[in-house]
């Protein structure tokens, strides 16, 4: 599975790299490669086997592998990455010269592309297939990292071990007939956006038992009495399953039910992700086939909330599917009789909005993955205006995790993207490394009057009023017939904001309180102006 932000590694080694633009001429280019394969048969190397290649970047370790298998003048096999499996899918040989195409997967979308390669001595060279940056790509990080154009020497070898599952062969998977659509019953859970926290953003897959329950030690000296409540595991946990087909942890988490007693003791939940197909986004080993005994071992953990993330299910279902797929762990989880938050991951396909509620979800998707950057944080935080009449009590639209406190954005630019999140009606999910965070950002993770935004109990979500060169307002219908208004300066000097009271059909001159500043301010009988600094915000509740 390769997506963008999965790039990032461990830090943010790819991370700008998005989805493709899959180019169907590229079919009929392979097509015809194939059958010139077929005329060099008798020239064909053997080149089966496991090839490795490992290289160091400023940003962390990358290992990619090759599992070759050459047949009949064939070549089929995988390329795996740290984050995901990719299957060859046809390829060519001429001579020394091979072309390998792959199949990556990228948010939900399968695409092909190619990893050329070249037999020298005892070694391969092979570019590997990775998806193109995006038009206008680069931003504030530049453009992605050169090395993936470019060959790199492969050894005959062993792969690092690892607790990723083995590759899937996907043309020989077990079917699952899917059941007729119904509506799983709601479970009463998140009358208000869920808040917690989740490990992805910040360790992705390098991930312990001992830092869950450091995070949640720290949660429970702090941000739990501000409303944080769910300590979720994301990617990385996974082992095998046993002889029964029951799903084991790795051995980085020895026990998952004392972890889960230990979170419970401290007054918190606990989360956990998988996904509906075979592997999940990182290869780790999937639900797929097996949704109602991985339930069921959860619930026995005792956990609390399930992320569920469609990654390599895209390889088996199409998105007219997605609803019924969903539904088979709506139920399983309904059948447990444990009340577990149902979290969506499904990057906003398939009219989420739409069916969500009905496959018994708390929440659901509605981009691709966020990154520790403006650029990605407010691409996706300002386009989210459409969702807003898909959120209500119980059912959330998910716009992704936030990425406070992660370095890749100044003080000011997180407060915009908690307001934002608040105003959204977001589930707030905090990434960062909780044990360790400066007074500035738990003081943005923890403003009480920001998040009782967030947690208003209409539960109606807000969207944009205006939008008047890079200031944009923002409103949110609260509780009792107020309202919470955000004037974002999308630029970076100060610009002027305004809104006139009419335009929320108030005709007398309300109560405004500056919800960052914590103090009421004077207010006018037409309506309300402000200077807003460059990538700030001003948050104001206003009550007639
Ligand atoms: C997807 C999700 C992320 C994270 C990773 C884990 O990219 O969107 O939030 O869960 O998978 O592999």
């Amino acid at each position: 599975m390769i997506r963008s932000t999965q790039y990032t590694l461990n830090a943010r080694l790819y991370e700008r790299l998005p989805r493709r633009t899959f180019l169907p001429f590229a079919c009929l280019l392979l097509a015809l490669t194939s059958v010139a394969a077929q005329s060099e048969q008798a020239h064909t190397k053997d080149i089966s086997g496991t090839w490795v290649a490992k290289t160091q970047t400023p940003m962390g370790d990358l290992e990619i592998v090759y599992e070759l298998k050459v047949q009949n003048g064939r070549i089929t096999g995988t390329q795996r990455l740290p984050f995901g499996d990719a299957p060859i899918v046809a390829s060519k040989f001429d001579g020394d010269r091979f072309e390998l195409t792959i199949e990556l997967e990228s948010f939900g979308d399968t695409q092909k592309a190619t990893a050329k390669g070249k037999i020298v001595g005892d070694t391969l060279e092979i570019a590997p297939a990775f998806p193109k940056p995006p038009e206008g790509a680069g931003g504030p990080g530049g453009a992605p990292p050169a090395m993936f154009s470019s060959s790199m020497v492969f050894h005959r070898g062993k792969p690092t071990p690892s607790n990723r599952a083995p590759a899937v062969d996907y043309n020989s998977l077990p079917k699952i007939q899917l059941p007729a659509l119904h509506s799983v019953l709601y479970n009463g859970l998140a009358a208000t956006p869920p808040m917690g926290w989740n490990s992805w953003n910040k360790f992705h897959t390098n991930i312990n038992d001992h830092t869950i329950r450091e995070i949640a030690d720290a949660v429970a000296s702090g941000m739990r009495d501000a409303g944080y409540q769910y300590i979720i595991i994301d990617d990385g946990w996974q082992g095998q399953r046993d002889d029964s087909g029951r799903l084991q942890p790795n051995s980085n988490f020895p026990d998952m039910k004392a972890l889960a007693d230990y979170v419970h003791s401290k007054g918190l939940k606990l989360g956990i992700y998988s996904s509906p197909g075979p592997r999940t986004c990182g290869g780790f080993e999937g639900s797929y086939g097996q949704e109602e005994m991985d339930a069921k071992t959860w619930a026995t953990w005792g956990i609390d909330y399930l992320k569920y993330d469609w990654c390599s299910a895209s390889r088996v279902w199409k998105d007219r599917q997605m609803q019924a797929v969903y539904q088979r762990m709506g139920d399983a989880l309904r059948a447990t009789g444990r009340q577990i938050v149902f979290a969506l991951c499904q990057y906003g396909r398939a009219n989420v909005g739409d069916w969500g509620a009905s496959v018994g979800a708390n929440s659901w998707r509605t981009t691709g993955d966020i990154s520790d950057s403006w650029v990605s944080m407010s691409s996706i935080g300002f386009s989210q205006s459409s969702w807003a009449p898909f959120a209500r009590p119980g059912h959330w639209n998910d716009p992704d995790m936030l990425e406070v406190g992660n370095g890749g954005m100044s003080t000011t630019e997180y407060r915009t993207h908690f307001t934002l999140w608040a105003i959204l009606a977001a589930p707030l999910i905090a990434g960062n490394d909780l044990r360790n965070m400066s007074p500035e950002i738990m003081g943005i993770l923890t403003k009480k009057e920001v998040i009782a935004v967030n947690q208003d109990k209409l539960g109606r979500a807000g969207e944009r009023l205006s939008k008047n060169g890079d200031v944009e307002v923002w409103v949110r219908s609260l509780d009792a017939g107020a309202y919470a208004v955000a004037f974002f300066n999308r630029g970076l000097t100060p610009a002027p904001g305004s809104l006139r009271w009419t335009s929320l059909e108030i005709d007398h001159t309300p109560k405004v309180r500056d919800l960052w500043q914590h103090v009421d301010v004077p207010s006018s009988a037409d309506g309300f102006t402000v200077s807003v600094p460059g990538h700030d915000v001003v948050l104001i509740r206003v009550s007639p």
